[in-house]
């Protein structure tokens, strides 16, 4: 079903398709530029994330947020979303079943932004975009490609912050992120 941004933010802040809703504060569609050739996704939204409504604001939202800069790229140019809309209890992984309940509005928000350059953010958003079979260890780096769009993922920032000796293969990912962008003529005002 194809609809408007104002059609899919009624929708979700009017879902109940699984119990997560009853647990949060609100919920939290993802921000940035709607247009975005670059679009983000993580897992759910935190405890800061549920108090302000926003993606990714909290310790791994700040270390996001230099993650971008590292390749030249203010947050506010690129979308930033969750694969659940709604935070977890306790901030646990989000079910197979809330999974699916909530991919349909993840699957519209992507074809409202229609990113050239989809980027991964750990393993629960491998599962939604990939397949349950996929494993972040094994398929960090690598491309894949859904339609017109090209999709990789990397580590999640809060495992990043849990054990940054990984850190150094996220910048790899970040910058082959960076150049895929570069060579579609993405971003031509910041990225040379
Ligand atoms: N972790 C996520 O996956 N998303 C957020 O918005 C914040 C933390």
């Amino acid at each position: 079903m194809r609809v408007s941004w104002a059609q899919l933010a009624d929708q979700v802040s009017g879902c109940t398709a699984c119990a997560l809703c009853e647990g949060c504060i609100q919920k939290v569609l993802g921000q940035g530029d709607p247009k975005a050739p670059l679009m983000l996704i993580g897992e759910g939204p935190g405890e800061q994330e549920d108090k302000r409504g926003e993606a990714f604001v909290g310790r791994a939202g700040e270390l996001l947020t230099n993650m971008l800069a590292a390749i030249d790229l203010p947050r506010e140019r690129v979308y930033i979303c969750n694969a659940v809309k709604c935070r977890p209890p306790q901030n646990r992984t989000p079910r197979p079943d809330e999974l699916d309940a909530c991919r349909p509005h993840l699957l519209r928000q992507i074809a409202l932004v229609k990113p050239k350059v989809i980027f991964l953010l750990g393993a629960t958003a491998v599962r939604v975009m990939l397949g349950p079979n996929y494993r972040i260890t094994q398929c960090r780096g690598q491309w894949y490609q859904r339609g017109d769009i090209r999709i990789m993922a990397t580590f999640h920032p809060a495992a990043l912050l849990r054990d940054p000796r990984r850190k150094h293969e996220t910048w790899a990912d970040l910058k082959m992120v960076r150049k895929e962008l570069l060579q579609q003529g993405a971003y031509p005002d910041l990225l040379s």
